[in-house]
């Protein structure tokens, strides 16, 4: 049974991403620990319970985590996740914020990673401002993780939020730069133009939604924004995608559940730019070794998409 901890700043690709690994078999949940990002952390805690509802899941406990970045500016990608971050569908069914879990997320992280040593995959599919204060409050937290899976980053210097930038290394620069920087485990990054580069095709999508279970229609209604959006020109454009969905967060969930999923990857030393006009937040790739890092982490670079459309399909049945 592989043990998963999963830090989200619930949006729509994270409640795809959280619905693939309950729907895994061999995984086992130990907690769900939330960040602001895509959406305020109100609504993160409400639309993570959301998820775990449709999925008859309450049961997994939900912690509370950082509601600010730690310097840069709040932000949140409302634009394209809806301003509730699930597509502004509402529920007016949906669980309250008194199912939360009392204990602090960061804190929460730490036991959990502390009562199973070695064991324990952390996937941060959110800003990574939870990441960075665990490790600040227990500097050794990341020698007893088994492996840390990433949705962040860039390695070509294209960004979604600024010119350089993509969106959770823009949404707690200082967070990134500390976990890129800390983190001794091994550290599997999926980056911004790689999920690009992965995309799914529009066929798939509309066979993956059209199942005809509560989860399908769940998904289908929190898609449709951001879906819609991702069929514009304009994004096709700005995305590199050119060819359909860009699910970001489930790439580093699917790698976390099945490693064999990455086909191509390579392992070279990075950190992130703090400050540059264009290029705050820019992942930089040390691949001249001029940083003299040990630390090496893995950049995801292709995936088997077969293996991935399936954890998908499975994820709604
Ligand atoms: C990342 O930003 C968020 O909007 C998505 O949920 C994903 O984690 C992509 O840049």
């Amino acid at each position: 049974m592989s043990k998963l901890i999963i830090d989200v700043d619930t949006g729509v690709d994270d409640a795809q991403a959280i619905m693939m690994a309950l729907a895994a078999p061999g995984v086992e949940i130990l907690g769900i620990t939330c960040c602001h990002g895509n959406t305020p952390l109100q609504n993160v805690l409400k639309n993570t319970l959301r998820v775990l509802k449709v999925c008859n899941r309450l049961d997994i406990p939900v912690y509370r985590g950082c509601g600010e970045p730690l310097l840069a500016c709040k932000r949140n990608a409302g634009d394209y996740h809806g301003k509730d971050g699930l597509g502004d569908s509402p529920d007016p069914d949906a669980p309250g914020l008194d199912l939360l879990n009392g204990r602090n997320a960061v804190k929460a992280m730490i036991k959990m990673v502390k009562e199973n040593p070695g064991e324990v995959t952390l996937v941060a599919t959110g800003p990574l401002t939870n990441l960075a204060v665990a490790v600040q409050l227990a500097p050794n937290f990341h020698e007893k993780l088994k492996a840390l899976y990433i949705m962040g980053g860039n390695t070509e210097s294209r960004g979604n939020t600024s010119v350089c930038g993509e969106f959770n290394f823009v949404a707690d620069t200082e967070a990134a730069y500390i976990v890129l920087d800390r983190y001794t485990c091994p550290t599997y990054i999926a980056t911004w133009e790689f999920s690009c580069r992965s995309s799914l095709p529009w066929s798939f999508c509309d066979t993956w939604l059209a199942q005809d279970t509560e989860k399908a229609a769940f998904m289908k209604k929190i898609s449709n924004l951001s879906m819609m959006r991702a069929r514009s020109a304009d994004y096709q454009k700005e995305s590199t995608a050119g060819k359909g969905f860009n699910s970001c967060d489930t790439y580093a969930m699917a790698a976390a559940i099945d490693n064999t999923i990455i086909t191509e990857s390579e392992e070279v030393a990075v950190t992130v730019e703090l400050e540059g006009t264009h290029t705050r937040g820019m992942m930089v790739v040390d691949y001249m070794e001029m940083l003299k890092k040990k630390h090496k982490v893995t950049i995801m670079k292709t995936v088997d998409l077969e293996k991935f459309k399936n954890l998908l399909m499975n994820a709604l049945k």
